[in-house]
């Protein structure tokens, strides 16, 4: 679609409005904005009667800048919340999860009440191993249930998890392990992906020679491998858990009581460990996962393609819709495991009704071509949810047409690992929806857009998101490191919390997310920092200097391109060129991820240096998006940038 045709179809149909049907069934009304707005606190305290306390809280918000406690003096166990309170109330017998494999015959079905005799178990396992209340254990595994019968189990002895996305290398394992003092680590022999066995293990076992703490190894035996193993530390889960009691008395916590890490990019080198509490986030998980994705346990298939390595699986695949009692697919595979049309045959099988993904998935998905979805009954789709990065209408507008058959709601969700759940988006059966706007925040939460002071911004201008008020699921801070809590998210505009996205009003007053304005790059929904991938870079021994940017890509949203300068360049340059360039993206692949390796990497003289010696990367990203350069009278050299320019011309090491 280009430019003037999307421009002319926006004008037509600026808005969506939900059908009167859809209206007429949705959880959320247009009163609940109002509710909320006139004293969100009582709100959030209402909303957390979707909990079952052991102690009914009698407080609702203490709020000392930036950290904040939500309903304090209640006590409750978030894996009883999840699991046990289904069977208690007569509905052990309700799938929880239809689990679907990398391969076309692999599934398994599990009730809550199956559920609760394997987060019984799995406790138990881990009470005999050691885990007791306040250790953090970690979880590095594939999509398969255990995974989320680790977190369920691990949470209901009052540990933390910290889960880790499989895709992570072995070296960043090791540093969010030693960042949060992990002394178990859950993981699984390995991994399918397409059919194939990939190892998990092995990474495992590299990362574990620095980390000396970790005590104990539970492992999930998924594919056939031969793996290594440490008798006096690692545990078969089969061997273990299996043998266990199915019964397991759950104590009670807090409600401030510690429940997980997730580890994220900010712009600095080093991932930070964003600590989340039990009884708001839980809150404000299950209240979002009811009103915004308007889950009725009692009907609907929800889906959420995810993985449970981010946030979003946390709140969006275990802790919101357990706590709503939802039936839900957990896929393992990708979206072309077993071929193309793969998540449309899931989608007809099962008779999936909500579908929520990131706009890389949907992308792809509309690249593959409109013949597969249209070789499937994709009619129980009744609401499409976005989520991870700015939608472009385009993906949008398929997405609605296309997949929903211009039947079915999109909610383009806005929020972050801090934040914990969905804090901006259209609630689905009240308000209208525009292509690519996230439109408005959530009951109960305030967000605005302000300019450089600060201030909020008029109908039609652009600035940066902000939130004025605490909200339940918000981070408590950075693991170990109050102060860069305090000085990244609190200092910029003091008394709110900057988001680091830019943001815009339209004339209409709502909200357009228009992507990171800092050092974050956002590769296929995956938060990466520029310094980061940098940092790996020059810990290559060939590698003298590394500027790194996100560059737009029509599918991956940004793409990484770097820019290097060598300590040496041998003779025979154009095959040597070649080779280290290769060299180098498999050294960043093996460092972070695959998911960091460079698009592209320019080998460059020099780069672009201030006098004052900071490297321009503006003038990089202008270059690396083939745009007209900006100033460069700043520069030092404003040639070396012409240079540069011209050397990206002529490159072409693409995936
Ligand atoms: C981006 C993912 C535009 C944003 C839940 C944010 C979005 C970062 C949207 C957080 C959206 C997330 N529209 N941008 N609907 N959702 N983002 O922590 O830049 O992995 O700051 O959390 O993703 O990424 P994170």
């Amino acid at each position: 679609m280009g430019e003037a045709k999307l421009e002319a179809w926006l004008e037509e149909t600026r808005t969506f409005q939900p059908s009167a049907a859809f209206v007429a069934q949705a959880n959320a009304h247009a009163a609940i904005y109002e509710e909320a707005d006139h004293d969100p606190e009582r709100w959030w305290r209402a909303q957390a009667n979707r909990l079952v306390w052991h102690k009914e809280p009698t407080k609702i918000l203490e709020w000392e800048s930036p950290f904040a406690k939500w309903f304090a003096d209640g006590t409750l166990n978030a894996s009883v919340n999840c699991v046990d309170r289904h069977v208690e109330a007569g509905n052990g017998d309700k799938v929880a999860y239809h689990w679907i494999g990398d391969g076309e015959g692999e599934r398994r079905t599990i009730t809550y009440a199956e559920l609760l005799c394997l987060v019984s178990q799995a406790a138990n396992a881990l009470t005999e191993l050691g885990v007791k209340e306040g250790d953090r254990v970690a979880v590095y595994m594939p999509m398969i249930p255990e995974a989320v019968v680790a977190m369920l189990a691990i949470v209901r002895l009052g540990a933390m998890h910290s889960v880790i996305f499989g895709g992570f290398s072995a070296d960043a394992l090791a540093s969010r392990i030693l960042d949060s003092g992990c002394t178990f680590v859950i993981t699984a022999d390995g991994a399918f992906r397409r059919g194939a066995a990939s190892p998990l293990k092995p990474a495992v076992d590299e990362a574990l020679e620095s980390c000396p703490d970790v005590r104990a190894v539970l492992v999930v035996k998924r594919t056939a491998g031969e793996i290594e193993w440490v008798p006096t530390r690692d545990h078969w889960w089969h061997e273990i858990v299996d043998r266990q009691s199915s019964t397991h008395e759950a104590k009670f916590f807090e409600a401030e009581h510690p429940l997980f890490l997730m580890y994220t990019s900010g712009t600095t080198a080093k991932p930070k460990g964003i600590f989340h509490t039990t009884a708001g986030y839980l809150t404000q998980a299950a209240a979002t996962y009811y009103y915004v994705l308007d889950v009725k346990a009692e009907k609907d298939v929800c889906w959420t393609a995810a993985d449970i390595g981010w946030i979003t699986g946390h709140s969006y695949i275990v802790y919101g819709p357990l706590i709503n009692g939802a039936t839900q697919i957990l896929y393992e595979g990708l979206p072309d495991s077993g071929g193309k049309d793969r998540w449309w045959k899931i989608i007809e099988e099962y008779g999936v009704s909500i579908l929520y993904t990131a706009p890389t998935t949907i992308r792809m998905l509309m690249k593959w071509g409109d013949e597969l979805p249209a070789g499937h009954d994709l009619s129980s789709l009744r609401l499409l949810g976005s989520v991870g990065e700015p939608i472009n209408p385009e993906a949008w507008i398929w997405f609605y047409e296309t997949i929903g058959a211009s039947r079915c709601p999109i909610i383009d969700t806005w929020w972050q690992t801090e934040t914990g759940s969905m804090m901006v988006s259209p609630l689905p059966g009240v308000a209208a929806a525009k292509p690519g706007a996230a439109m408005r925040g959530m009951p109960g939460i305030s967000v605005d857009v302000v300019n450089e002071a600060g201030q909020s911004v008029a109908n039609g201008e652009g600035g940066y998101l902000v939130i004025t008020k605490p909200w339940p699921a918000m981070t408590r801070g950075i693991y170990g490191d109050p102060s860069r809590f305090q000085s990244t998210y609190w200092d910029r505009f003091p008394g709110k919390y900057f988001a680091g996205d830019g943001a815009k009003r339209d004339k209409d007053g709502d909200i357009w997310l228009l992507g990171r304005i800092d050092d974050v790059m956002n590769i296929s929904g995956h938060r990466l920092s520029t310094t980061e991938v940098e940092h790996a870079l020059v810990g290559h021994p060939a590698v003298a200097e590394a500027a790194v940017v996100g560059a737009s890509d029509d599918t991956t949203g940004q793409a990484i391109v770097a820019f290097v300068t060598l300590k040496f360049v041998k003779d025979d340059h154009e095959q040597n060129h070649a080779e280290i360039i290769e060299e180098l993206r498999q050294h960043v692949a093996k460092v972070i991820s695959p998911i960091a390796r460079p698009r592209q990497i320019i080998l460059t003289p020099d780069l672009p240096k201030t006098r004052s010696g900071k490297i321009m990367r503006r003038l990089l990203q202008d270059v690396a998006e083939s745009r007209s350069l900006g100033d460069v009278t700043t520069l030092t050299d404003p040639l070396v940038v012409n240079m540069i320019a011209g050397l990206m011309e002529s490159s072409s090491n693409e995936d």
